[in-house]
């Protein structure tokens, strides 16, 4: 016989009225999958009065958040509220009434991983934040349940579906990321213009969290190095395509013994690399593993729907495990003290671009500078960019490996050198 699970959502905006609405129209394909009956019970808002989308039954409206934490029938709230205040607040008071939690409230996760894992701690409840990384992806249910017995050597994310979809149409045109902001697809896809991730913070966001869920690193998104899309140009993008490569924005985590690796920054990426085929509003993510070698999960990363599809998800896997009296949360709830790894002492493979003017010899003063400062090239290329005059010419290196403070202080001094007419750009490559 059916089980009965009552819940209460919080926020009916974009996310919550598109969930409310799929939850209402699979309820009986939801019912026979898990045998359980969920039963949106209240709908917490900022002002009931609003105008709502016709499938949101106005009868649930409440404005009072007593209403949820007050009523001992209420076992799940499913939060879908947005920014950090008043919704970790209200959030808070909901939970310390003993209300098991899925957010997918990634601002307000993002900044309070640590109270919310001390609360889901302290009350005995339930806390999931896996909608809160965004897209339908279940990564964390991956990693912790259908992977637990591998050791996660590093994850490979794109984690945003706006900004991917911008560099796919910029690298399908040839365009700048503001010609693709004048598409009206742009606008429907995402959750709004906020999420594009000019400096990489929002997928520093989701980086700090999926490292939080997994691993239990405790940082603030904040502490770790981002760069976004802002300054990737149709340049760059044909000169990667020289080379075979495809640019695209990565959230990397690398899991060393004694320190953890967290960056976000536009990659050089292998064309037969299965993230270069990752493309428009999908997200991705690539992991190496110890036992079962190299993993890739592959979706919509925007979305109501997939987002929808991801709680749910969360849903009934909280519903079995509250019917079950299973003790085990969504949320790793020790906390791993290696620190973070700085920027300037990772390792990786490089391409640097020298804008230059033509002169003889060039190339090799910029080899032999950058052998002077330990770093072994892996191959260099030069191209007269205005073949008439022959005056600018492009200088185009790659690195194999090399700590990022030497490359960093040796393009420092090459800026300086009276051959180089614009500025030095560089990208991280992937390693395959
Ligand atoms: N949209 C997506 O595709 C998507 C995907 C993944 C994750 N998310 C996340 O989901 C969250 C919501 O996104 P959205 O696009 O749905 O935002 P939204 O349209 O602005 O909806 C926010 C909802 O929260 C309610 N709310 C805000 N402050 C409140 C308060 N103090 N008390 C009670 N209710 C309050 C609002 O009530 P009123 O309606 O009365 O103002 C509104 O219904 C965000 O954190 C976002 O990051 C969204």
């Amino acid at each position: 016989m059916a089980k009965t699970i009552n819940c209460a959502l919080l926020g009916a905006g974009k996310l919550g009225s598109g969930f409310f609405k799929i939850i209402t129209e699979r309820h009986e394909h939801i019912l026979s999958q898990t045998g359980i009956d969920f039963r949106i019970k209240k709908i917490l808002v900022k002002n009931r009065h609003f105008q709502r989308a016709s499938s949101i039954n106005m009868d649930l409206i409440t404005d009072k958040p007593e209403e949820i934490s007050s009523d001992p029938e209420i076992k799940i709230v499913i939060d879908t509220m947005f920014g950090i205040e008043p919704a970790f607040s209200l959030v808070r008071q909901i939970v310390q009434s003993g209300k098991n939690l899925i957010s997918a409230n990634r601002s307000m996760v993002a900044a309070r991983m640590h109270e919310l894992a001390d609360l889901a701690n302290e009350m005995k409840v339930f806390v999931n934040i896996e909608a809160a990384i965004g897209g339908g992806l279940p990564i964390i249910s991956i990693l912790r349940e259908d992977l637990v017995a591998n050791r996660i050597r590093s994850i490979y994310g794109i984690l945003g579906g706006t900004s991917n979809y911008i560099l796919s149409e910029m690298t399908r045109k040839k365009i700048t990321l503001q010609e693709v902001l004048k598409s009206t697809y742009v606008r429907k896809i995402g959750e709004n213009l906020s999420v594009i991730d000019y400096e990489g913070s929002d997928s520093a966001q989701k980086l700090s969290i999926l490292a939080a869920a997994t691993l239990g690193i405790d940082t603030n998104f904040m502490e770790i190095f981002s760069e976004g899309i802002a300054d990737v140009t149709p340049d760059d993008i044909e000169h990667a395509g020289m080379f075979g490569y495809t640019i695209k924005l990565l959230a990397v985590i690398k899991n060393h013994d004694q320190t953890i690796e967290l960056r976000v920054h536009p990659t050089f990426v292998r064309n037969t690399h299965p993230l270069a085929g990752v493309s428009d509003e999908y997200n991705a993510f690539y992991f190496q593993t110890d036992l079962l070698g190299n993993y890739m999960l592959y979706g919509k990363g925007v979305g109501i729907e997939p987002t929808s599809s991801l709680l749910i998800k969360d849903l009934a896997s909280m519903g079995q495990r509250l019917l079950s009296n299973t003790k085990r949360n969504d949320y790793k709830l020790s906390w791993d003290e290696r620190p973070l790894l700085p920027i300037g002492e990772i390792e990786a493979s490089y391409y640097l671009l020298f804008p230059c003017l033509n002169r003889p010899g060039v190339i090799g003063k910029i080899t032999s500078f950058l052998g002077e400062h330990q770093i072994n090239i892996g191959s260099a290329h030069a191209e007269v960019e205005d073949p008439l005059s022959g005056n600018i010419g492009h200088v185009h290196i790659f690195i194999e490996k090399a700590a990022e403070h030497d490359v960093r202080n040796a393009i420092d001094a090459l800026n300086r050198m009276d051959f180089i007419s614009g500025r030095i750009k560089f990208f991280r490559i992937l390693e395959d």
